[in-house]
């Protein structure tokens, strides 16, 4: 059996921290579990009033959350909540009315930020969310990771330090969308 994993990073920053924490943990998954980024950064404003004709990028990113078996939402926090853009994304593949790609795929929530509480309130709102929208989600281990030195190793893979707690996350993931994809 395989699983592909749909990955949305709640960043659209070049050289965003959570889209190289996306990119490394994936190195820490077994060889069924396939990985793709989502591209997000080129959806329109969502408008309610273009729920019967989506954009072509609404309609692919419908399509890609469809043929995943499960999701990987990592996530910068703005403001004490989820970014904008992470929100537009989530908005424009739960229409139109009924027709949700996200409905029972599961997911896992991690971020990263420079600040102590490592987004820890974006993920709640995130949680939030995914709990409408009918998204099994996994509730622990939490990780909510402070960008430090050592964070990454040379090569760009989780450092020696965070490889322990993100092997044991990244496993309790694999075990969660095995349980839960249908
Ligand atoms: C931030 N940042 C931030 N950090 C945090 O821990 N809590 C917060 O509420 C905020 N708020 C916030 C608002 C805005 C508009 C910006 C631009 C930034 C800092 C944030 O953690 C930092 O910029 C990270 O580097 C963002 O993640 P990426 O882009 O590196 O993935």
């Amino acid at each position: 059996n395989h699983y592909e994993i749909a990955v949305v990073v709640g960043s659209l920053r070049r050289d965003s921290f959570n889209r190289k924490l996306a990119s490394a943990i994936v190195k820490l998954a077994p060889p069924e579990f396939s990985f793709r980024q989502l591209q997000i950064g080129d959806l329109p404003l969502y408008n309610q009033d273009d729920d019967a004709n989506q954009a072509p990028s609404v309609k692919r990113l419908k399509t890609e959350i469809a043929a995943a078996q499960g999701l990987l939402f990592v996530t910068a926090e703005y403001n004490r909540s989820i970014p904008g853009v992470l929100k537009n994304a989530i908005d424009h593949a739960s229409r139109p009315y009924g027709q949700s790609a996200w409905a029972g795929k599961p997911a896992g929530v991690l971020g990263v930020s420079v600040g102590a509480i490592g987004t820890a309130v974006a993920q709640q709102h995130l949680r939030n969310v995914l709990a409408y929208l009918d998204v099994p989600t996994l509730g622990q281990p939490e990780a909510f990771i402070q960008v430090k030195e050592g964070l990454f190793d040379q090569a760009g893979d989780i450092g020696a330090e965070s490889r322990k707690f993100l092997q044991d996350w990244m496993d309790r993931y694999v075990t969660w969308v095995k349980k839960h994809s249908v």
